[in-house]
């Protein structure tokens, strides 16, 4: 039976790490409040000269090498992101073009903190369908020239960090359908009537007669929006949720799942959601500490740092559940 799996995986941010302490230097913030609030120690934040771009490549470089096949392998990339290069065309392409790959067909999404989930079920459909051997994932983002850095966006700006991510999804014949390694399901949601609890209005032609001008910009439009608490109560209810759906998907129990990678947004919610499912916390593997909500890149960044320190490994079954503005979410389980 023909079935996706992933074969390789690939990470990176950029080397410059921005501590709690360092933002009560740019807003009326601290250490405490942040700590206490969302578990938030470090995030890391790029330097002028690079783009989303080059942080997807070396993401994707890693990936391909761990995946153990040649980027020319590689017939297709799926770009998640909400920083990208330019506002269009998408990154996918600027990425296309550094790693010299023409002709293979590119997609950005923009599905926010699930971009790579909602990438992972797009991989395996085409995967499945036939035409496809070798799709590149990738989820990166550039938060941090995004971000309103003075006391006015600190809510939202403490929050987010840079980063990316990637994986490569393979075609697999299975025979062991309990035993061998591949994606069984992948669960998506969206309900756009939460649309404006979580964006970022500018540059839009929602607004007037022009998609970007000085006035939007003086209304600071052209930073991310955010009702936290509204946010806070439905990650935790729509990610509990979906992983329950997910298992039940695969007649699967919660003690079948070796480990679970959430969308890292706040360790509160994360906390809250291992409680709800009676999760034991060892098989939640938490990054937010250290890189913050990175957004698209989220996911695949812990799946890489996991399998680094030895907690991912080959032949586990991993179940992963993420949630961001739209709102969207959505879940996903495979075997290594
Ligand atoms: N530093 C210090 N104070 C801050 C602050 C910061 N960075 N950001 C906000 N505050 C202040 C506010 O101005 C407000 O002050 P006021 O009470 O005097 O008006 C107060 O802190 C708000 O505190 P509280 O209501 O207790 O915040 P909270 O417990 O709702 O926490 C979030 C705020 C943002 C951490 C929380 O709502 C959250 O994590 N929501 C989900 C966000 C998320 O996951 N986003 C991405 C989804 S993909």
């Amino acid at each position: 039976m023909r079935r996706s799996k992933i074969t390789g995986m690939g990470s990176y941010v950029p080397p410059r790490v921005v501590a709690n302490i360092d933002l009560e230097k740019l807003m009326d913030t601290s250490d405490e409040w942040i700590t206490q609030r969302t578990g938030i120690k470090t995030r890391h934040w790029a330097s002028d000269d690079v783009g989303n771009s080059d942080l997807g490549l070396e993401a994707s470089n890693i990936a391909i090498e761990n995946a153990g096949i040649k980027k020319e392998d590689i017939d297709m990339i799926i770009y998640a992101t909400i920083s990208g290069d330019y506002d269009f065309p998408g990154t996918g392409c600027f990425l296309q073009a550094k790693m010299e790959l023409p002709d293979i067909p590119i997609f950005d999404i923009k599905q926010q903190c699930t971009g790579f989930i909602y990438a992972l079920s797009m991989a395996d459909m085409y995967v499945r369908q036939g035409d496809f051997k070798n799709i590149l994932i990738v989820g990166a983002e550039l938060q941090s020239k995004a971000l309103d850095k003075s006391t006015k966006g600190r809510d939202i700006s403490v929050l987010f960090g840079d980063g990316a991510g990637a994986v490569v999804v393979s075609a697999t014949d299975i025979n062991d359908e309990k035993n061998d390694p591949y994606i069984y399901s992948t669960h998506l949601h969206t309900n756009g009537q939460f649309a404006d609890k979580l964006c970022c209005p500018a540059p839009g032609t929602a607004l007037g007669p022009e998609r970007m001008s000085q006035t939007l910009i003086d209304k600071g439009l052209h930073f991310p929006v955010m009702h936290g608490k509204v946010v806070f109560v439905h990650a935790v209810k729509k990610m509990t949720e979906t992983i329950c759906e997910c298992l039940s998907a695969n007649n699967l129990k919660m003690e079948d799942i070796d480990m679970f990678f959430f969308h890292q947004a706040n360790m509160r919610i994360n906390d809250a959601v291992g409680e709800k499912l009676e999760i034991p916390a060892e098989k939640i593997f938490n990054t937010v500490q250290k890189y913050g909500n990175t957004t698209a890149a989220t996911i695949p960044l812990g799946m890489h740092d996991a399998m680094k320190e030895g907690k991912l490994k080959e032949g586990m079954l991993v179940a992963t559940a993420a949630f961001g503005g739209g709102f969207t979410w959505g879940s996903a389980i495979f075997r290594l």
